[in-house]
Parts: structure tokens; C-alpha cells; sequence
């Protein structure tokens, strides 16, 4: 079995999750909205995972609104208050927001593109730069899902508060491998995805502020309190609740486990030469390194670590099928010629110190025959 470095683009489900989910592809099948005694089961594991996911980022319940997904809940973010504008609806987002956040910015309102310093943040000076345009809505990652790079939401959220805007989060990343406190961040709209913390694909919530008036992204059956209607995916959101719950028990373990792995790989990344790391002066998701080696493609490296059994990305998935550099690097300052570089290895908690050492062997040998074909290749 080849070995999984890839946990940023999607996690393993856990065995637990799983096992959960079953019953309701099963017995309990029922539509949670039926009155009768399957359809109350239904519900009633829905309104449990609420509470689980609620839990995981210290809200309440009630502002748990279920989605297919991340991105759907940031798409879901980015149109729940164009209604409130009272003149043009505008928005400023992060320069290095998922596609997902972007491109629904670029499409749904007159979008302030917010640069960060080059370690990925986003400063106190360019927020207040990008609030003085007045938008209605800010939105800036807790965390970014190709340097792992954290930015420092409670300051940027109370900025945009002292100006009576509202700040949007997307914690798809940031959830499981770090703590969330949904009040503490002082957000008012904040995105999480269940397939990022071992839980299945497919389903996300966006958690929302109890005072804000939101408008529902998709309307029909009335589900989910009339703000996104479809009948719930009820197996999904159960595997999603207990996912949560899981995560957050065991964040202190995951986090150390993947964080001592990390260190194993980067100390051992010392003894190589010309390896560039991104957003290493800044604080990053544990589990998360973005390098590259000058010279040699991310893709063509990313190729040959997969023909020796190592699983990474070049950059963001999505962005790997069009092997372009990366907007995020790009946005960082980084030369386009070493994004194109980029590596990601995302570690996560099956991961064990064997697989860091095999990385480790297998890259040396990779990075000397790579460099041996181009020198070839110019002789
Ligand atoms: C930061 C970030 N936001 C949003 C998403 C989209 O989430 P989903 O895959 O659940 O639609 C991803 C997934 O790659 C992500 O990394």
C-alpha cells in the first residue's frame, strides 16, 4: 500500500465513522422530516450531530446549518447577506482564499482582493486598507490548505467588528488540527468540511452568528430551518457528527503525533541541499510543509515520489490538475518559477515515523535522479 502524505486534500475515513454510518444506509433510512418512528430516528441522529459539530467549534447547536460541503458552505457565506447591502454588494477577500471563496467573490459582488506578507498573513495595515472600501463582508481562512499557514483571526475579525462589517471564516483546514472557538474568533459566518477530519465527503455545515439575518442559499422543503433546504444526507451527517466529536477529543493527541512528525521530516530536510520551505516564519497547521527544490518540477516530482509508492500533492489538488503555479505562492511573492516547484506533504494520524523515514530515503534518491536526467538533459 502506497503511503498517504495527502491528509490537506482529503483524510482517510476513520474505521469508528464509518461503522456509524452504516445502520443509516440501512434500518434507518428514513427521511428525517416523516413524523413516523424511522423518520424520528433520522432526526434525531441529525439533531446529535448538530451538537457534535456544534461542540467542536464551542457554538451552539442551533447555528448549525448542514451543507454538501465546504464549498458549498463558503459559496452558502459568501451570498447569505448580499441582501443586507444597501448600496452595491462588496466584499474583500484574502488573496490566498480557496477557490471556492474567490471565484463566488469575483462573480457575486465588487471584490477587494486583500494581499498577505511573504509568509502567507494577512496584516493589520492591509485590513484596514481593504475596510476603508466599506464591503459588507470580509473573508479570511483560519488556516491555508497548501502552506498551512494561520492567520490571526480574532485581530482581523475585531477590526472588521469596530467598522460594523462582517467577517466570514473558512476553518475547512483549520478544524481537527488546531482549536476553534466560534466566539473567541469573534466571526460571524465560519466554514467547515467533514471529509478534512476523517469524516466522508460530501457534507460541511456553516456555523452562523444567532443575530444575523442570512438569506437561504437553496430554498424548497424548508429543512434546516428554512436557510438550506434538500432532505438532510442523514448518514453523512451522522459519520460528519461523530467525525467532530472525535476531533475534538483527540486534537492535544493528533496534533503532537503529526507535529513530531513534522519535525522528523524538516530536521531531516536540513541535511539537503537548496530545499525551500514556505511560510516557515509564521504559525502553521501541525501537520502541514510546503517546499520546493529549484529546478525540479512539483509535478514531475510529485510524479516520481507516486511511482515509489509516496502519495503528495503540487500545491492545492485542485490547482494540480491545471499544473499552474500556485495563486497562493504567487500571492506570497514567489518567483513563479519556484512555485512551480511546490511540494505539499500533509501529514495526518495513521501516519507513522517508518513513513517519514521511507520520504525521506525515497526523496533523496528521487531528487538525485531527477537532477542527474536534467543535467543529462543540458549535456
Ligand atoms: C481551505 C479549503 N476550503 C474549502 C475546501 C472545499 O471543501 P469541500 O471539498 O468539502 O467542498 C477545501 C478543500 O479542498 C479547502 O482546503
Amino acid at each position: 500500500m502506497a503511503i498517504y502524505l495527502d491528509n490537506n486534500a482529503t483524510t482517510p475515513m476513520d474505521e469508528r465513522v464509518l461503522e456509524a454510518m452504516m445502520p443509516y444506509f440501512r434500518d434507518h433510512f428514513g427521511n428525517a422530516s416523516s413524523v413516523h418512528s424511522r423518520g424520528r430516528v433520522a432526526r434525531q441522529a441529525v439533531e446529535t450531530a448538530r451538537e457534535q459539530v456544534a461542540r467542536l467549534v464551542n457554538a451552539r447547536p442551533a447555528q448549525v446549518i448542514f451543507t454538501s460541503g465546504g464549498t458549498e458552505a463558503n459559496n452558502f457565506a459568501l451570498r447569505s447577506v448580499r441582501h443586507l447591502a444597501t448600496g452595491p454588494y462588496r466584499v474583500a477577500v484574502s488573496a490566498v482564499e480557496h477557490p471556492s471563496v474567490l471565484e463566488p467573490a469575483k462573480q457575486w459582488g465588487e471584490t477587494g482582493i486583500i494581499p498577505v506578507d511573504e509568509q502567507g498573513r494577512v496584516g493589520q495595515r492591509d485590513m484596514r486598507l481593504a475596510l476603508a472600501n466599506t464591503p459588507q463582508l470580509v473573508s479570511v481562512m483560519t488556516a491555508n490548505n497548501e502552506t498551512g499557514v494561520l492567520q490571526d483571526i480574532p485581530s482581523l475579525a475585531a477590526l472588521a467588528r469596530e467598522q460594523g462589517v462582517l467577517f466570514h471564516t473558512d476553518a475547512v483546514q483549520a478544524a481537527g488540527k488546531v482549536a476553534l472557538d466560534f466566539d473567541r474568533l469573534g466571526v460571524h459566518l465560519l466554514t467547515l468540511s467533514g471529509h478534512k477530519l476523517y469524516g466522508p465527503k460530501g457534507v460541511g455545515a456553516l456555523i452562523v452568528d444567532s443575530q444575523l439575518d442570512i438569506e437561504p442559499l437553496l430554498v424548497g422543503g424548508g429543512q434546516e430551518r428554512g436557510r438550506r433546504s434538500g432532505t438532510e444526507n442523514v448518514a453523512a451527517i451522522v459519520g460528519f457528527g461523530l467525525a467532530a466529536e472525535l476531533a475534538a477529543d483527540e486534537l492535544a493527541a493528533r496534533s503532537a503525533h503529526v507535529q513530531r512528525l513534522r519535525e522528523r521530516f524538516e530536521n531531516a530536510l536540513q541535511s539537503m541541499t537548496d530545499v525551500v520551505l514556505f511560510g516557515q516564519q509564521a504559525g502553521r497547521l501541525p501537520n502541514t510543509v510546503l517546499m520546493a527544490i529549484p529546478g525540479i518540477d512539483g509535478e514531475t516530482l510529485l510524479m516520481a515520489l507516486d511511482r515509489a509508492g509516496i502519495e503528495v500533492s503540487s500545491g492545492s489538488a485542485c490547482d494540480s490538475q491545471k499544473s499552474r503555479a500556485s495563486h497562493v505562492l504567487l500571492a506570497m511573492g514567489v518567483e513563479a518559477e519556484i512555485a512551480r516547484c511546490a511540494v505539499r506533504i500533509s501529514l495526518g494520524k495513521e501516519n507513522t515515523t517508518d513513513d517519514i523515514d521511507q520520504l525521506v530515503s525515497v526523496l533523496k534518491q528521487q531528487i538525485q535522479m531527477l537532477r542527474s536526467l536534467s543535467s543529462l538533459a543540458w549535456a
